[in-house]
């Protein structure tokens, strides 16, 4: 008679179980310390020298990544699917929206303990608040949260921003951060969170009463009291002479014009998570300090150490 196959979590032969993260859920920035955060974008770090260096390596050779996107994604999902092939893993990808009206209760569940009999890691992108955990109750094999929710988390989104200043800067604490754009946006909640973690940065934000952070958002900062926030409607001269980043997203009507780049410092970051509207015309691309597209770079290295991280090859 056949032994029937059990269910419980196996060890594949060559994991390390031993290895920081290894099986564990990305699901929040708060499951960061300021440690964890320098181990990460040390190997993310390595990351991008590997990858300047030998392109595509098999350091996750055999080992199947789930892509299950229940919203639409172009720069996220891609950035997985090159994260796991530059590592040498391969990709299922699961267009998944159309099946986001099957029964809401049970068709997460049944998806996640579908697609983890096929894969070793998942990767979830949807448009629900705690999504992700629910997905990670079910789940024998790691969870990584790709964005959910309009106001919710995107943890790989914020770690891939701050590994970007931290590039392009070569330091985070003691900065002048300055955000304009929508604050209605998970990409920029997790990022504020991120940077509670460090120590002096000043962040002003340049938004509309409507995109504002809402109250409650604004008690946790308050509450963990590391950062300085301060509130602008104008991007000018001032601002500029002090910004060392400049985080644009959409919602804005401010246009970031070569003339206003004349006024900013010889050393700023400007940074912006994508798609771009007309707040960042394509003609300050050949600027030096225009660092989008290196933070393309950035978040694919961050990414491929976030999966050989939980599949313990870190
Ligand atoms: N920045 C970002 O999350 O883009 P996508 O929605 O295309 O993944």
């Amino acid at each position: 008679m056949n032994t029937p196959l059990t269910k419980t979590k196996h060890i594949p032969f060559g994991d390390n179980k031993d290895a920081p993260w290894y099986g564990e859920n990305i699901l929040s920035v708060g499951q960061f310390s300021l440690d964890d955060l320098n181990f990460i974008f040390d190997i993310a770090h390595e990351m991008g020298v590997m990858v300047n260096s030998l392109g595509t390596f098999d350091l996750l050779k055999g080992k199947i990544l789930a892509n299950m996107f229940y919203e639409p994604s172009t720069r996220t999902m891609s950035c997985f699917t090159s994260a796991m092939e530059r590592l040498g893993g391969s990709v299922i990808p699961i267009f998944a929206q159309q099946y986001s009206s099957e029964r809401p209760e049970a068709a997460l569940p049944d998806w996640v303990r579908t697609v983890e009999a096929y894969a070793d890691v998942i990767v979830l992108r949807h448009p629900t608040i705690g999504s992700s955990k629910i997905a990670a109750q079910y789940a024998h094999k790691p969870v990584i949260n790709a964005g959910e929710g309009e106001t919710g988390e995107h943890p790989t989104q914020a770690l891939l921003d701050i590994f970007s200043i931290r590039e392009e800067m070569g330091q985070i604490s003691g900065l002048n951060i300055t955000i304009i754009g929508s604050l209605k946006n998970r990409a920029i909640r997790s990022l504020i969170r991120l940077l509670m973690l460090f120590h002096d940065i000043t962040v002003t934000l340049i938004s509309t009463s409507e995109q504002f952070f809402d109250e409650e958002f604004l008690q946790e900062v308050a509450r963990v009291g590391t950062l300085i926030l301060i509130n602008k409607s104008v991007l000018d001269e001032t601002i500029l002479s002090f910004t060392d980043v400049l985080y644009v997203t959409q919602g804005t009507d401010i246009v970031v014009t070569p003339e206003l780049l004349d006024l900013a410092k010889p050393k700023i970051t400007i940074l912006h998570p994508f798609p771009r509207g007309p707040e960042l015309p394509m003609e300050i691309d050949s600027d030096p300090r225009a660092a989008y597209f290196r933070q393309m770079e950035y978040g694919l290295y961050v990414r491929m150490a976030l999966l050989a991280m939980v599949l313990g090859k870190a």
